[in-house]
């Protein structure tokens, strides 16, 4: 079967990571028809354009998105602030209503997975300004958490936590001082809880959370957690299994109404591009997330298990496409 991948190869060290991946999905003998979108900062710069509504339904026609880091080099201001992240990245995630942003992390001797809530929160767009510029400016920027939204990604944690050995969900928020949202983060994920009795649960506040990430992060099996707290959380977790070099991310519609979306955790790292330095680690992880995601389960396998043997023999980053496809 033949899979319909739109590819944004974003910018910086993009092109090359995205490219790395791409080799070892074909390597692993998986059929990928390949769509190419020249979306992010680059392409910004050239022309004014970001994303419109043209590009969503090309983009919507695709059976998944694999996405290469997007901005512009760290200090570049010819790219206001949320260009890019509101005006792309959001969007795709709004728009295909990607409500779960998956991230396993492996690495350190542990091995655990955060369910982020990937629509609502504080990205959700809510607030504004009143007496913008003047002395007296009021700035809001209000955490939007229905229960619809929240439900389904906690049901979604449950439903994952069940699929593995230690069935151990914990939710991370901050109830003591968030009493509205974190009132209904409680009761939904309370209430979920009673339709999986097999699941063993935890609550921890998201700043407890930041210390046994670091002090003992062995605790952790599954994480469900808001849009701003995920995060946060899931570059200190990449931090502490090895760097968030290692980790990919799905941005998952499980509904399959829409495309799902796979990104590294990394940025775009232009200080880097065209060097020896370029890891194409967390693109191609996230590219075996997508094969998961589209039934391919075996080749993704194969890619995982290729992959670290190829990091274990501690290879030049920028070689390990190339090692990894070779020893597919
Ligand atoms: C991430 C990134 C994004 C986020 C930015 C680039 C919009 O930091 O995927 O974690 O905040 O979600
Ligand atoms: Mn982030």
């Amino acid at each position: 079967m033949t899979h319909r991948v739109a590819v944004i190869a974003g910018d910086g060290i993009g092109p090359e990571v995205t490219a790395a991946a791409l080799d070892v999905v074909r390597a692993a003998g998986v059929d990928v028809d390949v769509v190419r979108f020249d979306l992010g900062a680059d392409r910004y710069l050239r022309d004014g354009h970001v994303l419109d509504d043209d590009d969503l339904e090309r983009l919507r026609a695709c059976d998944a998105i694999l996405k290469g880091p997007l901005g512009p080099p760290v200090g570049d201001t010819r790219v206001p602030p949320g260009t890019i992240e509101r005006g792309i990245i959001l969007r795709l995630r709004f728009a295909f209503d990607q409500y779960v942003n998956l991230r396993p992390f492996e690495g350190a001797g542990v091995e655990f997975v955060v369910v982020r809530e990937n629509t609502e929160g504080s990205y959700a767009g809510e607030g504004g300004f009143l007496r913008k510029g003047t002395p007296h400016e009021v700035a809001t920027q209000g955490s939007v958490n229905t229960r619809f939204g929240v439900e389904r990604c906690v049901r979604y944690a449950f439903d994952l936590a069940m699929t593995r050995e230690r069935r151990h969900l914990t939710l991370v928020h901050k109830t003591n001082v968030l009493t509205f949202a974190g009132d209904l983060w409680q009761r939904t994920f309370d209430e979920v809880a009673g339709a999986y009795p097999d699941v063993t649960t935890a609550y921890h506040h998201v700043d407890a959370a930041c210390i046994y990430l670091v002090e003992d992060p062995g605790r952790y099996d599954v994480i469900v957690t808001d849009n701003l707290f995920g995060d946060i959380l899931t570059d200190l977790a990449g931090a502490v299994t090895g760097g968030v070099g290692f980790a990919g991310t799905g941005n998952l519609n499980p509904d399959r109404t829409a495309p799902s979306m796979f990104e590294p955790v990394h940025g775009s790292a232009h200080d880097v591009a065209g060097t020896e330095q370029v890891n194409p680690s967390s693109q191609i992880l996230s590219a075996v997330m997508m094969l998961e995601f589209l039934g391919e389960a075996e080749a993704a396998a194969r890619i995982r298990k290729a992959l670290d043997h190829v990091r274990a023999t501690n290879p030049t980053p920028s070689t390990i496409g190339a090692l990894v496809a070779e020893r597919l």
